[in-house]
């Protein structure tokens, strides 16, 4: 069971400040181009403005911040830039995790970790440990993650879960096993260097969250910017499918909600 209410079966609850912020980090390589500097110095740019990011959600009551630090297609990139990546991301892990954790961040990597180096799994599941206790921001790095991988991995451990059941099942049953469980759905998906797509990222989850998309580098997408992708998400009206006269009379939440009841009764 999800702890947290779908947008396709409840009505989850709306506030100013987004909840849990999901983002595709990209146009690092695009940054470094302009620049007339190799792709890598662009990754080693992105990752000073993921601390930025990091400790500007939290400082805004961000509950959950998902990153999308490479996917399960990244692999198809020149081997050069792939060892790189894990390079960065051994460094980084080696390098940040005491400071989340003086910061009271909980850190939890979602992604098939099986292809990564042994060095990198144990890295993840210390910090991943020591961090488990924490309540100020829930920060997730999705690494060698794919949304079809994850529907899939989810799939076959609900299966599992009830071996004798072959039909009858509900969302429920299965996102409870996704591998972002511990969360609610992102409220607010970002997607930074100007391409309009998902790329295999939060397939499951990103339902009903409202898209933002900017032109801003990855390298170059500080507080600022982040405040305006907030600004955005504000001004929207979110109806999970109801209308927006529904919305605005009396009441709005409770009418919504129990007509909400009524159609899950
Ligand atoms: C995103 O930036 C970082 C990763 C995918 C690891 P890119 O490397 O995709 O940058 P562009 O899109 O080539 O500019
Ligand atoms: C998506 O970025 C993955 C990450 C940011 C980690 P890409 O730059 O790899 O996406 P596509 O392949 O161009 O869509
Ligand atoms: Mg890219």
């Amino acid at each position: 069971m999800t702890l947290f209410p779908s947008s396709t079966q409840d009505i989850p609850s709306i506030g100013d400040v987004p909840k849990h912020i999901a983002i595709i980090m990209d146009g690092n390589g695009r940054w470094a181009k302009k620049r007339f500097m190799p792709r890598v110095a662009g990754h080693k740019r992105g990752v000073e403005i993921v601390r930025e990011i990091i400790k500007a959600c939290a400082e805004r009551g961000v509950a959950y911040l998902t990153l999308f630090a490479f996917s399960s297609e990244n692999w198809r990139r020149p081997q050069e830039e792939v060892s790189f990546l894990m390079q960065l991301f051994l460094r980084a892990l080696d390098e940040e995790v005491a400071k989340l954790h003086e910061n009271g961040i909980r850190f939890r990597v979602i992604g098939d970790l099986s292809r990564f180096d042994s060095k990198i799994v144990d890295l993840v599941r210390r910090g991943e440990a020591l961090t488990a206790g924490n309540t100020s921001l829930t920060l997730t790095v999705a690494a060698n993650y794919g949304g079809r991988w994850d529907i899939l991995q989810a799939m076959e451990k609900m299966l599992a879960a009830h071996p004798e059941k072959r039909s009858g099942f509900e969302e429920a049953d299965l996102a409870a096993h996704l591998a972002l469980n511990y969360g609610p759905e992102p409220d607010l998906f970002i997607r930074t260097g100007g391409e309009q797509r998902i790329s295999n990222f939060l397939l499951w989850q990103l339902a009903y969250s409202e898209f933002y998309f900017t032109d801003t580098l990855w390298p170059e997408f500080d507080a600022t910017a982040l405040d305006l992708a907030i600004a955005s998400y504000r001004r929207r009206e979110r109806r999970f499918g109801r209308t927006s006269e529904q919305l605005q009379s009396g009441g709005s939440r409770d009418q919504v909600r129990s007509s909400a009841a009524r159609e899950n009764a």
